[in-house]
């Protein structure tokens, strides 16, 4: 039996091209590893009116950690337009798998290395290295959303909360409501997680991101639930700082920061911007961790324009395996990958088209296998 068992999830569009990439690389590193197969995105959507079906969520379930490329997802009437005829009509509604992912095998923490390999061209400044732990489940993301507000809720609301004037005035059918909702527990495991990560691997500070001066209620308690864990790794640094202001220092000097932490909305903002310090879409890699389950990904869609086309980078991808690796405790294999990886960027014989050249998706993967 092989050592490991792993969920291949490639999803459609440039999922299937980087995936096949990321598995010439697995291949030349010689991992013992079964790979099973599975379904996820539009086309079980088209065909079978689920993008996650249910042999796919049972797979996930018998597996050590899993990769997953990328898929479509379209808006609601879209979505229903592009069913089988059989399928329209019975009031199917598309939910995005990924979303549905997270939450069923509750990956709590979504962990986004940045790391500039030098000489990449797309490089907002060389040396750069940021990590980034977003959390996974809560925040604006929960899904406790109404549009129109029911009735009953608009009367509590107007009667526990005199803060918004308009309130009393609007009829439920007149507004919105997206509830940020944050637990202590859900805060403190991900800052946890980002404690323990900086003592492994020997990073200096964790920076707290929030905007608890405005957003009290919510970003005021993962802003303590984070403190109170700092208090248990008086070894790390611990700053925080606010949404808005991180992005500009980011910018202005990405060299200050280490190790990010933040709920889920301000770390999904953050991790885009960190992963454009470092190439952008092509080198953006992410796990999706729990406590059974890992999945591993590149950050970026399925570009339809360029699927089919052995186009695009699958760097993104390659990143995503050697995160797999290293939480599999497959390290050894994991710093070979990244050191073929940052060889060939180094080189720059081998480049897809975002990085300036013309070379495939294809002759990436070959190239940084070839290094191994
Ligand atoms: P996208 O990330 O698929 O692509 C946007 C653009 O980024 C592409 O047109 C291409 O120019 C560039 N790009 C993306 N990946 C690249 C790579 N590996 N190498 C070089 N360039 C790359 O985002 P878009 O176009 O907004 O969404 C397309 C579809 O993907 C939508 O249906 C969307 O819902 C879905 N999506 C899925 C995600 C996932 O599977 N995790 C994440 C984001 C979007
Ligand atoms: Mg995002």
């Amino acid at each position: 039996m092989a050592k490991h068992k792993i969920g291949w999830l490639p999803g459609d569009g440039i999922g299937i091209e980087v995936l096949a990439a990321a598995r010439v690389v697995l291949d030349a590193l010689g991992l013992d590893a079964q790979y099973v197969e599975g379904d996820i995105g539009w086309e079980c959507w088209r065909k079978e009116g689920d993008a996650f079906p249910e042999r796919t969520i049972a797979l996930l379930k018998s597996v050590d950690a899993a990769m997953f490329g990328a898929i479509t997802s379209k808006p609601g009437k879209a979505a229903e337009a592009e069913l089988a005829p059989a399928l329209q009509g019975k009031g199917l509604v598309y939910r995005s798998p990924i979303v549905r992912m997270r939450q069923s095998f509750d990956l709590y923490m979504c962990l986004r290395p940045c790391r500039a390999y030098p000489g990449n061209p797309l490089n907002f400044k060389e040396g750069i290295d940021l990590v980034v732990f977003r959390e996974n489940t809560e925040d604006l993301y929960a899904g406790v959303e109404f549009n129109p507000v029911p009735d009953e809720l608009a009367e509590v609301l107007g009667r526990l909360s005199k803060n918004f004037a308009p309130f009393g005035r609007l009829r439920g059918d007149e507004y919105a409501l997206s509830c940020k909702l944050n637990t202590w527990s859900g805060s403190e495991r991900i800052a946890r997680a980002a404690f323990e990560f900086a003592e492994r691997f020997g990073r200096k500070k964790v920076t707290i991101v929030h905007k608890a001066n405005v957003v009290r209620a919510t970003d005021g308690l993962f802003l303590d639930a984070a403190h109170e864990v700092a208090k248990d790794f008086p070894g790390i640094q611990v700053d925080d700082a606010n949404i808005d202001a991180m992005c500009m220092w980011l910018l202005k000097n990405p060299f200050n920061y280490d190790v990010l932490v933040a709920p889920n909305l301000y770390g999904d903002i953050i991790s885009d911007l960190c992963a454009q310090m470092v190439g952008g879409l092509g080198f953006g890699c992410s796990g999706n961790i729990g406590k059974e389950l890992a999945v591993f990904e590149p950050t970026h869609g399925s570009a339809p324009k360029y699927a089919g086309q052995d186009k695009v980078n699958p760097i993104a991808s390659i990143l995503a395996v050697k995160m797999m690796l290293d939480w599999l405790d497959e390290t050894d294999k994991a710093a070979r990958l990244e050191s073929a990886v940052a060889a060939v960027v180094a080189e720059g014989k081998v480049r897809t088209y975002d990085m300036g050249g013309s070379n495939t998706t294809t002759a990436m993967g070959m190239a940084i296998a070839g290094r191994l």
